[in-house]
């Protein structure tokens, strides 16, 4: 019988073409589907090709919300963060720490390095300490060969930094590596840097061949690494504990301070909840991140190998409470970008980096840090007062009554009624359902 999900050539039909053949096959109703698809097309033919071109086999766009948290006081400017992000309160939560902070003097950040890496893995059969006595030669050919595509670079103040012979043969036979450092300023420098690394392998596969070193050259691959704990930026907040204020529940300032710190040591000794605990950073994090048209995927990758550093998976923010002083901060390795990339290709991305004022990128590891921090401070600040579930089911109602499509009228009783009553998808249900029979009394 013939699989009608399996095709040939489906990269060459045309967008419609690729929407017909997946709703024929894939879907119950394909005219609704169709209309669907289509209606989140971009109505400027222009954007939309745009867009196309950032990936493949495109059929529609996929929104998400863009939002932004006001009030984000850093290093004494006031932002606007630009978020894009699908989960409920983490706007509100950002929005509401920034607040807080504004008025106990803001966030200070601190870039700490900018150092980019990446590595040439290779296998060589020949003598290591022969090899080790050409590599001053060797770098001196990299770099030297490379010109072409440092010049640039070296011009906005960047380039190569350094490249050192790394030997792992006590680990593989005959397996060596390049780490290989740059600065690379605005950009996030994936393909300068990629394209270095190619570069160098070419160069030391011509060394070893013109120099007749005996031994045998297989170079295995080059590519930028996005560990770079070495691009590191650090965002604190502190205050008077008194000045933290009386918190829900009236719970005062020095008992908040004391399980605050309490939640962010439970982060640093239990690895179940240190994997929660930042991802509430990364809330933030990523929202800002992917608002700016940067690679979420690496900043993601590098933080929790970051938290892995010391040999278990730990928290990214710390916390101290000392002589009267509540301070908690966050170290993170960010390596994003302002120029290049998505950063001024998408059309939004280049207006939350307007909206930010046009940062440099170590203006925007500044941004994104105070983010992280915020978010992680929100979320905590609920844990140890409230729970985290009564500002959560607020928005969650709010997606479910739309979900359910509810009238104005009927959200306004409904958000009355579960100030109250338990928020689940079933219960909001009976409520509505019991709201249009009548069974329910309106507001
Ligand atoms: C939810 O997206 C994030 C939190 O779980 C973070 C935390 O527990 O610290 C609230």
């Amino acid at each position: 019988m013939e699989d009608n999900k399996k095709i040939k050539g489906f990269s060459k039909l045309s967008k419609r073409g690729k929407i017909k053949w997946i709703v024929e096959n894939f879907f119950k109703d394909p005219e609704t589907v169709t209309r669907e698809m289509l209606s989140y097309w971009h109505s400027n033919e222009d954007q939309q090709k745009i867009l196309d071109g950032f990936s493949e086999n495109t059929i529609s766009n996929f929104p998400m919300p863009y939002g932004v948290a006001p009030n984000f006081e850093i290093n004494g400017k006031t932002y606007c963060v630009p978020m894009v992000i699908e989960e409920s309160s983490v706007v509100a939560a950002a929005s509401s720490a920034a607040k807080f902070w504004m008025e106990r003097d803001g966030f200070k950040t601190e870039i700490l390095s900018t150092t980019k890496l990446g590595q040439v893995s290779f296998k060589w059969s020949g003598s290591q300490e022969l090899f080790t006595t050409h590599f001053p030669k060797i770098k001196a050919k990299l770099i030297k060969e490379s010109k072409q595509i440092t010049n640039n670079m070296e011009k906005r103040g960047g380039g190569i930094l350094d490249i050192e012979l790394i030997d792992l043969t006590d680990k593989e036979k005959e397996l060596y590596q390049l780490k290989c450092s740059f600065e690379t300023c605005d950009s996030m420098g994936a393909n300068f840097i990629n394209s270095c690394l190619e570069q160098f392998a070419k160069s030391l596969a011509s060394y070893v061949e013109k120099e007749l070193i005996e031994g045998k050259l297989n170079v295995i691959m080059c590519i930028l690494s996005n560990y770079t704990p070495d691009c590191l930026v650090r965002a604190s907040v502190e205050c008077k504990v008194e000045d933290l204020g009386v918190f829900a529940g009236a719970m005062p300032p020095e008992v908040f301070a004391e399980r605050f710190k309490d939640a962010v040591t439970i982060a640093h000794l239990d690895e179940y909840r240190a994997s929660t605990h930042n991802k509430g950073i990364f809330n933030g994090v990523d929202a800002v991140v992917l608002a700016t048209g940067n690679d979420f995927r690496a900043i993601e990758a590098c933080g929790h190998t970051y938290a892995a550093r010391n040999g278990s998976y730990r928290s990214l923010s710390y916390c101290k409470v000392e002589n009267g002083m509540f301070k908690f901060w966050l170290d993170l390795p960010l390596a994003v970008g302002t120029v290049g990339g998505l950063t001024n290709l998408h059309p939004m991305a280049k207006r939350s980096l307007e909206l930010l004022g046009n940062p440099s990128s170590q203006e925007l590891m500044e941004i994104i840090a105070a983010t992280g921090l915020a978010q992680n401070f929100a979320a905590l600040r609920s844990l140890v007062t409230t729970g985290i579930q009564k500002g959560h089911m607020k928005m969650h109602l709010q997606n479910i009554l739309i979900s359910m499509n509810a009238s104005e009228k009927e959200i306004y009783n409904a958000v009355e009624y579960f100030k109250e009553n338990v928020v689940s998808f079933s219960a909001v249900r009976e409520f509505l359902e019991n709201l249009r029979s009548g069974k329910q009394i309106i507001a």
